[in-house]
């Protein structure tokens, strides 16, 4: 039986390139973004190379009671297991001192980066429980291990990212649920896009004397996350391009 991932924030960047790599390795996939039409659009791309089954889940991960429905209303007989659970959705907006920041993107990336994966999360370990197996992939960053300056809540979010990592392991541990968490450094997504609210120039300045990652090099770890050995679990991974060392220093 093909296993199955679902991904959250699969419209653009990290959650595409895994759910492209996925599929070619057989799996099925629950695929989870707002855009719908970019959601299409990265499925129709898939199913031109790929014989896989692939199920769109349009909402918001801000939005519990969304989140709760999408993840009930998945068909059982079409996909009767979870095996991983990508939890990627997330998201900077902003960049500046902390008496400067915004309420409103305060409260975004809190409520996406923190509140929607646990809603996630709660969602889905009941699955897994059930199975008796499952494995949880968390999407954090080098801002969760090491703070920059004007990074302030951006960086928060994902240490709690980190810390949400270490306390599930723990709390799931009875089950046989494995969690881990990838921690990338700078890679060329829609992330700088989004952060920058739109500013093109700013955005690509950011990647400006450097090769950054790619979207492709973080789904490729976390393949390799997701196929080791079933009594193996790498609890957490941090991964940079050759030009940066963590948050802060970065060669260009
Ligand atoms: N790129 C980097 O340098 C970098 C480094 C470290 C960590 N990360 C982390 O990697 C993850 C993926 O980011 P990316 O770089 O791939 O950026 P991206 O290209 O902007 O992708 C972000 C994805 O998250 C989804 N998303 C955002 N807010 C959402 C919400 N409220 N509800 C549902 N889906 C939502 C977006 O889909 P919709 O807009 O269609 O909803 C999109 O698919 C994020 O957690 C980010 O913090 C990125």
């Amino acid at each position: 039986m093909s296993k199955t991932i679902l991904i959250t924030g699969a419209s653009s960047g990290i959650g595409r390139s895994t759910a492209h790599l996925f599929a070619a390795k057989g799996y099925q996939l629950i695929l989870t973004a707002r855009r719908e039409d970019k959601l299409h659009q990265v499925i129709a791309e898939i199913q031109a190379r790929y014989p896989v089954d692939i199920l769109p889940l349009i909402f918001d991960v801000q939005d519990a009671r969304q989140v709760q429905e999408a993840i009930q209303s998945i068909p059982t007989e079409r996909f009767p297991t979870i095996d991983v659970l990508l939890n990627n959705a997330g998201l900077a907006l902003g960049m500046g001192p902390i008496d400067q920041g915004d309420l409103n993107d305060w409260d975004t990336m809190i409520d996406t980066n923190i509140k929607g994966l646990l809603y996630v999360t709660k969602a889905v370990v009941p699955t897994m429980k059930s199975q008796g197996y499952g494995h949880i992939i968390q999407i954090g960053s080098t801002a969760g291990k090491v703070v920059y300056q004007n990074g302030n809540v951006y960086c928060a979010t994902k240490h709690a990212v980190d810390a949400l990592n270490q306390s599930m392991r723990i709390d799931l541990l009875p089950y046989g649920i494995k969690v881990s968490a990838v921690n990338p450094g700078a890679c060329e997504t829609e992330f700088s896009l989004v952060r920058f609210k739109g500013d093109e120039n700013r955005a690509k300045s950011v990647y400006d004397g450097f090769q950054p990652l790619g979207p492709d090099d973080v789904a490729q770890t976390i393949l390799y996350l997701a196929e080791l050995p079933a009594h193996v679990c790498i609890n957490d991974v941090t991964l940079t391009c050759l030009d940066q060392a963590n948050a802060i220093y970065l060669q260009k």
